[in-house]
């Protein structure tokens, strides 16, 4: 393989897995892959968005179900490697959330959020980890500035966001010797579906955009493309000494 076709095509013949790639960041980041040469596994529980997935990658393997489910995150890993072979590259950005604090939500809500926030994460990371444990490789979750920054009335979400960089961190080193590193990507808020459901919750949605807006140093909010821009760093061969790592993609929020 030349310098040259390496640069134009980083991910060439790696297996990449992407949990949520039904929209908003998952989405932009098959994209990106795709057009870096990545053989694609992509996960949703949409069925329309698959729809669309299946139009869009015709060559990807497509996966449907809950990430949160320990049976079908087994059979999307077993399809996985029988259809594609050894996964190395995983990427779990599959969240929502349900804008409830904890005096208002309930323990179903809680489990609920937590079922893909952390559940998801946990058990693909699993499979990545087991599936990359002979050859090495790369597992990308996605966090939160909230879980950092704080943020009201998304309690279970942003428990779950920061656990999920704590496991970041554990799995780093659990797994740094076999090869296989483990990142973090922190967005600050993006311009995506769940954004937009979030907005529509509060009484004045238009007021709650503007206040998001400000709270960026840089002035706005950012775009998916620019998370996965990110996402493509921590997963390939430039980030060869990066492992426990959190990469901001905020225009500043926690700086400010
Ligand atoms: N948009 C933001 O401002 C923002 C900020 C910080 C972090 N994030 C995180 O980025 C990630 C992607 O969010 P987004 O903004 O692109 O949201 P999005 O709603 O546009 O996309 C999320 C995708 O995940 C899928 N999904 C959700 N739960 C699932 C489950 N249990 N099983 C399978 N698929 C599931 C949805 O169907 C959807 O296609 C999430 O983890 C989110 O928490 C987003």
């Amino acid at each position: 393989m030349s310098t040259a076709f390496q640069r134009m095509s980083p991910l060439a013949g790696q297996v990449a897995v992407i949990t949520g790639a039904g929209s908003g960041i998952g989405l932009a980041t098959a994209r990106l892959f795709a057009t870096c040469g990545a053989r694609l596994a992509l996960v949703d529980r949409e069925r329309e968005s698959l729809a669309a997935l299946a139009r869009e990658f015709p060559a990807a393997l497509l996966l449907s179900g809950d990430v949160g489910d320990p049976a079908v995150v087994a059979d999307h890993a077993a399809a996985v490697a029988e259809q594609c072979g050894p996964m190395d590259i995983l990427v779990t950005a599959a969240g929502w959330s349900d804008g409830k604090s904890v005096a208002d939500g309930d323990f179903a809500g809680w489990r609920a959020v937590l079922g893909t926030v952390l559940d998801g994460t946990y058990l693909w990371a699993q499979q990545g980890a087991r599936a990359m444990a002979e050859r090495g490789g790369a597992i990308v979750m996605v966090g939160s500035q909230l879980a950092l920054a704080g943020g009201r009335s998304n309690a279970a979400y942003l428990a779950g966001k920061g656990a999920v960089m704590s496991l970041a961190r554990s799995m780093a080193l659990d797994h740094a010797e076999q090869g296989i590193r483990v990142n973090t990507v922190i967005p600050g808020a993006i311009e995506t579906p769940l954004l937009a459901r979030s907005f529509a919750r509060s009484p004045d949605p238009a007021a709650a955009r503007a206040r998001s807006v400000a709270r960026h140093p840089m002035g706005r909010l950012g775009r998916a493309e620019e998370v996965a821009q990110a996402i493509l760093f921590l997963a390939g061969d430039t980030a060869s000494f990066t492992t426990g790592s959190c990469v901001m993609v905020d225009g500043g929020w926690l700086a400010g």
